[in-house]
């Protein structure tokens, strides 16, 4: 029986869509948890590779699991000649987050398990997507300025790899864990928009490809992921701390958004952000150039005055908010910043789409397929009258 609710709730907020078993957000008091576990323990013990795993099977590995869960990742992170080829057909100033979402499906193309939908193939393709999405970046990286891509070197970590995949060095230790951690971090948040539209693809029997080329889509956008590059465009432009005060009166006045602030969940610190600030200092202080991070938490300071001031309220860093002077500082170019969002969110992501497909978490109807009340032109039952083309005056 179709079951109809007589509320509207536009932008879906605070709406359970769905059970999930795999992470959990208390935006009162600022906790994230992965299939059970302290996001904050996670970031400082943990690594890229055991939460993934962690996230797609439910359990932390074992020792033996850990390994052959590094070692497939790692024999995965080659991307076939072909999908590099098209992405070297691509105008080089076409977005970043475009060429990723175009890549998929081309990757799909080669893979040996696509239309095999059990929860084991789905696992081995979920395996495979998260190799190779980082190679698609950094490769990515290279093509677009007529270079050849870097190939992955299965002696580095996840993290580590990537970093020497785009900027061809290989990253100090330090440099290398930081990067470890801010990918733990940004791996997983539960139904926010982009896990949202991979789920809701899922909920299709579309493959596992088609709902990241989807999620992918959705966190291009500045509201979600994208927001961590609009952050450093915000840094560059504001440049010195002494103007920072004035900047963020005058674009809070105008009623215009600091990006990287405020979150649609967490009414107190997100314990990301709190962690990446952490990153920030310490990478501030290894590189000795505490530009950035100054800088940062002199808008964040500002921000937050000003919002008390005039909404009477209080507003937070995101998990955006200090990913960008933390980036940045690692090298990674600005527009790269969503695409290395993604690279993290994959797993989440692929946790995700295969809750959604097995109904791993409770049953439901197996089509998201929400409402929407019309309220546009109406003639009554029968319809407008339709006049042709070329009968119409105006
Ligand atoms: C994430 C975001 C969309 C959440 O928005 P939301 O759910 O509407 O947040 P709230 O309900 O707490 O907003 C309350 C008020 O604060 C304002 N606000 C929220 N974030 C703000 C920001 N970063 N700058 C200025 N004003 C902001 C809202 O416009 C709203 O104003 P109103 O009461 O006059 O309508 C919003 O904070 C935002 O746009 N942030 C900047 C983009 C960003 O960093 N995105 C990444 C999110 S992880």
């Amino acid at each position: 029986m179709k079951e109809t609710l007589d509320f509207k709730n536009i932008g879906l907020r605070g709406v359970k869509v769905a059970d999930t078993r795999i992470s959990d957000v208390d935006g009162e008091k600022g906790i994230l948890v992965y299939r059970g576990f302290n996001v904050t323990e996670l970031a400082q013990f943990s690594t890229f590779e055991e939460v993934s795993f962690l996230l797609l099977n439910d359990h932390l590995p074992t020792r033996e699991e850990l390994k052959d869960f590094q070692s497939e990742l790692i024999s995965e992170r080659g991307v076939p000649e072909a999908v590099l080829k098209c992405l070297k057909m691509m105008p080089g100033a076409t977005g970043s987050m475009d060429v990723l979402q175009a890549a998929i499906p081309i990757l799909a193309s080669y893979d040996p398990q696509l239309r095999e939908e059990t929860k084991e193939a789905n696992l081995k393709k979920a395996v495979r997507i998260i190799a190779k999405l980082s190679t698609l970046v950094a490769a990515w990286n290279r093509i677009r300025k007529g270079l050849e891509p870097f190939p992955p070197r299965p002696d580095l970590t996840h993290a580590g790899n990537f970093l020497f995949m785009l900027t061809g060095f290989l990253p100090d230790p330090e440099t290398a864990r930081d990067f470890d951690i801010c990918l733990i971090l940004h791996s997983e948040h539960s139904f926010n928009a982009s896990t949202f539209a991979g789920r809701e693809v899922a909920s299709t029997h579309a493959h596992l490809y088609a709902s990241i080329a989807a999620a992918i889509g959705a966190l291009s956008g500045e509201l979600h992921g994208g927001a961590n590059r609009q952050v450093m465009e915000m840094l560059l432009e504001i440049e010195e701390v002494n103007r920072v005060q004035s900047w963020v009166s005058e674009r809070l006045q105008k009623g215009g958004k600091i990006m990287g602030m405020g979150h649609a969940v967490y009414h107190t610190e997100d314990p990301r952000a709190a962690i990446l600030r952490r990153i920030c200092e310490r990478m501030a202080d290894r590189f000795r150039d505490r530009r950035w991070c100054e800088l940062s938490k002199a808008i964040e300071a500002a921000t937050q005055k000003e919002f008390r001031r005039l909404k009477g309220k209080e507003i937070y860093a995101n998990v955006d908010f200090f990913s960008a002077p933390v980036y940045h500082m690692m090298g990674i170019p600005k527009d790269l910043f969503t695409p290395v969002f993604a690279i993290s969110r994959i797993s989440g992501w692929s946790a995700h789409i295969i809750e959604e497909k097995f109904a791993e978490a409770q049953p439901k109807p197996e089509l998201y397929r929400p409402d929407a009340d019309y309220i546009g032109n109406y003639c009554g039952l029968q319809g407008c009258e339709y006049i042709p083309v070329e009968e119409r005056s105006s």
